[in-house]
């Protein structure tokens, strides 16, 4: 799409335009921003490879902004500030397709396979049929238009001759090009077809956040994506993470409207190459162009393992003739092309049967169902436990106790439980009760009116101190070390936790008399007990687990008081002007600190030496020298191990992040680095330090 001499251009006009040179005359500045805002957008959202720090990109676009707000005619439609409709409300009227969208027929082996390939041989007289092969994407099929290097429209599929107009969504579609060169290949309006998808890693991010927001998890990418396409304020289609991959064109004509298919664009894969060079997102990196059913068949085994693994679903393989002349020999049925054929892989499901559900309480009381089933194998493993997320999952689902389930392992990790089968039925089923008291403590359960969620509000309830002690002792709270969640489960069974302040007052001579308890263990719990009442003020705001708060709004609260109790004089306001904080963790902190008994509990600590204080000498331990700063470390390590490696950057108030992006200051590398190192050093922002370097930021 671009070449490197481009990139380096663009790279350095990035840098003029940020000193903001002056140099420009105004259009040329609108122009020149407008050009590395698209560079930059290809690099992150077509190639996840970026080369700009978010910091510098939100400027760039800032000025755009302010330099459109001022110049409003010089606005134009492609201009990157156009993705989003404003105050928008979408109606979505009915188009009709230019070609009209066919589905494909299925095969499941390499029988089918062979058979296709007789079919197309006979029907285009050749004997060795060429194919590119390439990934069947599980998401929402869209159909793009673009005249004169602008994209006027895009629908859904609808009917497959008619569809839904859903221009301003793809808009808010970052991979979507507002323009694309075509008229540079002699094409003056062309019809792309593709899927927009969401990856493995954006659905399960955006999944947790709904969780922790209380808000229903959704079900599967393919639906969440179909979904969000048709929603109303493009506002909110632009963060649900869609992402557009383009694999067909099926309509391309110039200016004169003579038609270019097999004439002037004459292969699938030619016609693939083209897309990309024009900005989209392709499955070129994935197809393979096979001679014979053999070869593709191969190549489809590769896939078998490899889209487990791979961050977007896939459902299949899609088998099409590389030669367009040849796509127009064999034809269409109505209902699909003779010239391509999906290879289904087999599905992830199995069917079990709903033995029980079990209500587990939460830390923060929040009851979730979970059914136990009967032990089924699945893509690797034995699954005998699935969450049911909440009463509205169950009965959306339609599930009753003794029901025949199906299972599905849904981004290949979770197990997810994606319906019964009444057909399978006998009358001895028998309704699945949500609990109204909570299954521990028998306190009546409260739901919030716009939450799904049931909770137990009992401070006192066992399984929410079982959960928040567990809580409390783990590495990222109060990190204490020879307690782990096996001894918390056995103390509370042994009635000498009943609360958190028991961690403080264990009975030690009595557990000494436990078996699996000697001398040697209990010290070291002691010791570990001891030790914890010594940690910064972060770790025990942390440990208290308040709902929304983790490490980071700990520390970040953490360093605006000089004692745990200034949070109950704080004010909602007090609260929400605290950097980092919005008004949902302010409300959850201001009511933990509203309850009496949660102010007792920190007594409690305090008078038993827990340290509740912001003490300078923790800042100055720090002494935060990478405070601030991002590492992520690769290779073999020779002068530390990982774990420390985690440990100093976190103490001395840097942050590690798990991959390689702009968001990354250093990648610091050890013995034999390979891929990490190859991304990083194509990202300037990135800097490279050996493990010496690392230390000597230290010092
Ligand atoms: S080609 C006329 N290629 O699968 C042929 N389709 O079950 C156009 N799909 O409706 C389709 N990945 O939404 C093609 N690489 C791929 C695909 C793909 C996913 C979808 C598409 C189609 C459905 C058919």
């Amino acid at each position: 799409m671009y070449s490197t001499e481009q990139q380096q251009q663009l790279h350095l006009l990035s840098q003029q335009l940020l000193k903001e040179a002056a140099h420009f005359t105004l259009e040329e500045k609108i122009r020149s921003i407008r050009q590395v805002i698209n560079y930059h957008d290809w690099r992150y959202y077509v190639l996840s490879e970026p080369v700009i720090t978010d910091f510098d990109y939100d400027s760039l676009f800032a000025q755009l902004q302010q330099l459109e707000k001022e110049h409003p005619s010089l606005i134009t439609a492609d201009s990157p500030t156009q993705r989003i409709a404003r105050g928008l409300t979408n109606e979505f009227e009915s188009v009709l397709h230019l070609a009209s969208m066919l589905s494909l027929e299925n095969s499941y082996n390499i029988g089918d396979i062979e058979e296709f390939n007789r079919r197309v041989a006979g029907l285009t007289n050749t004997t060795e049929v060429e194919y590119c092969v390439e990934p069947k994407f599980d998401g929402a099929s869209i159909a793009l238009v673009y005249e004169n290097d602008l994209l006027i429209r895009a629908a859904t599929r609808g009917d497959g001759t008619v569809g839904e107009d859903i221009t301003n969504n793809a808009k808010a579609i970052p991979s979507i090009p507002l323009a694309a060169a075509f008229s540079k290949f002699g094409i003056y309006k062309v019809e792309l077809r593709g899927e927009v998808i969401i990856t493995k890693e954006t659905f399960e991010r955006k999944n947790a956040e709904r969780i922790a927001k209380g808000e229903k998890a959704f079900q599967n990418s393919r639906n969440t994506a179909s979904g969000s396409l048709r929603m109303k304020d493009p506002n909110e289609v632009a963060q649900r993470g869609l992402e557009a991959i383009l694999y067909h064109i099926s309509y391309a004509v110039d200016k004169d409207g003579n038609h270019l298919i097999a004439t002037k664009l004459q292969s699938h894969f030619g016609n693939i190459e083209m897309l990309y060079q024009c900005g989209f997102k392709t499955p070129l990196q994935e197809m393979s162009v096979c001679i014979g059913p053999q070869a593709v068949d191969d190549f489809i085994h590769t896939w078998e393992t490899k889209r487990l693994t791979y961050n977007i679903e896939t459902d299949g393989m899609v088998v099409k003739v590389n030669s367009l002349k040849m796509q127009q020999q064999c034809g269409s049925t109505s209902h699909h092309p003779r010239w391509a054929i999906a290879y289904k892989f087999a599905a992830k499901q199995a069917q079990s049967k709903l033995l029980k559900v079990e209500f587990q309480v939460g830390r923060t009381g929040a009851v979730t169902p979970v059914a136990k089933i009967e032990p089924v194998p699945l893509a690797g493993v034995t699954i005998s436990s699935i969450s049911l997320h909440n009463e509205d999952f169950i009965l959306e689902k339609d599930l009753l106790l003794g029901d025949t389930v199906i299972v599905e392992r849904a981004g290949e990790v979770i197990p997810y439980i994606v319906g019964s089968v009444p057909d399978l039925r006998n009358g001895s089923e028998l309704k699945i009760e949500f609990p109204r008291d909570c299954p521990s403590c028998h306190s009546p359960l409260v739901k919030p009116e716009e939450e799904a969620i049931w909770r137990c509000d009992n401070v006192d309830c066992p399984a929410q101190t079982e959960e928040r002690a567990i809580h409390f002792v783990s590495k990222e709270a109060m990190d204490i070390d020879g307690c782990g969640s096996s001894t918390i489960i056995e103390f509370i069974q042994r009635g000498f936790i009943k609360n958190i302040e028991d961690l403080y007052r264990l009975p030690y001579p009595e557990i000494l008399k436990l078996e699996g308890w000697k001398e040697k263990s209990v010290s070291n719990l002691k010791a570990g007990i001891e030790d914890s009442k010594n940690r910064p003020l972060w770790r025990l705001l942390n440990a208290l687990g308040i709902r929304h708060v983790g490490v980071t709004t700990s520390k970040d609260i953490a360093k605006h008081i000089t004692c745990i109790f200034d949070l109950e004089k704080m004010s909602l306001e007090d609260l929400t002007n605290i950097e980092g904080i919005g008004p949902k963790v302010a409300h959850s902190i201001f009511d933990f600190f509203q309850n009496q008994s949660n102010i007792h509990l920190l007594h409690e600590l305090e008078n038993f030496g827990v340290n509740t204080q912001n003490r300078p000498e923790d800042a100055r331990n720090k002494n935060n020298k990478l405070e601030g700063k991002t590492f992520l470390f690769t290779g073999s390590l020779q002068q530390f191990t990982r774990d420390r490696a985690k440990q100093l950057v976190e103490e001395n108030g840097g942050k590690l992040l798990s991959g390689v992006s702009a968001n990354l200051n250093y990648l610091v590398v050890g013995e034999d680095a390979g891929s990490k190192l190859t991304k990083a050093q194509k990202i300037p922002s990135v800097v490279v330090l050996t493990e010496e370097e690392f230390l000597g930021m230290l010092e």
